[in-house]
């Protein structure tokens, strides 16, 4: 099944998901990629910022989310990934879309969200673009020499007024 499909559906995930979310993740990044207990640490200590979406079968994407330590009104979004099969059909449009409404649902004061992505990453840049955010830094050495990143936030409140 395929991201076309109508029978996505997008939930928080389990300790049950962990093996395919793992699988997920190394198909969706390669290496080096998270590993599984990064997973389940994620889900015992930020359990409404775990996202997986599902076609009942399979796990096709999912997004992680943590909170900031020094405002718990902002968020890090700490990996977005989507499986291959399952790339360049509008899912991540989808699950970005669900989660943003979903992450004012869970905290309606929220500020902002941020992330950083490879400045030549045009599907993703695009993609975080066309969901509101915005560029707000650039860092040349984000991991180290040569490891450019750009910081991208979405501001929630401004987007939530106009
Ligand atoms: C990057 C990624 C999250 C995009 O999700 P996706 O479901 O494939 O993207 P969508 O089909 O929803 O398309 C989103 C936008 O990206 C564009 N896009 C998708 N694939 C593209 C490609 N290969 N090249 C250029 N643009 C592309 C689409 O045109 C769309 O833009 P539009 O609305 O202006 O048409 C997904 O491909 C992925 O998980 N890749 C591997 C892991 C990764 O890089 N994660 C992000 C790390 S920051």
């Amino acid at each position: 099944m395929t991201s076309s499909s109508v029978n996505i559906s997008f939930r928080l995930a389990e300790k049950s998901d962990l093996v395919k979310l793992h699988a997920l993740e190394l198909d969706a990044f390669g290496e080096p990629a998270y590993p599984i207990f990064l997973f389940r640490q994620a889900i015992d200590l930020w359990p409404q910022l775990l996202w997986v979406a599902s076609d009942g079968a399979e796990l096709l994407a999912y997004v992680l989310l943590a909170p900031a330590a020094a405002n718990p009104h902002e968020l890090s979004l700490m990996s977005f990934g989507i499986a291959s099969q399952a790339q360049g059909q509008g899912l991540g449009k989808r699950l970005l879309a669900h989660i943003q409404t979903e992450l004012l649902r869970y905290d309606p004061q929220l500020q902002q969200v941020w992330l950083t992505v490879k400045p030549s990453h045009t599907a993703a840049v695009r993609l975080y673009q066309n969901a509101g955010f915005v560029e707000t830094a650039r860092e040349s050495d984000y991991y180290g020499p040569d490891t450019d990143r750009l910081v991208l936030t979405w501001h929630c409140q401004q987007v939530k007024k106009s």
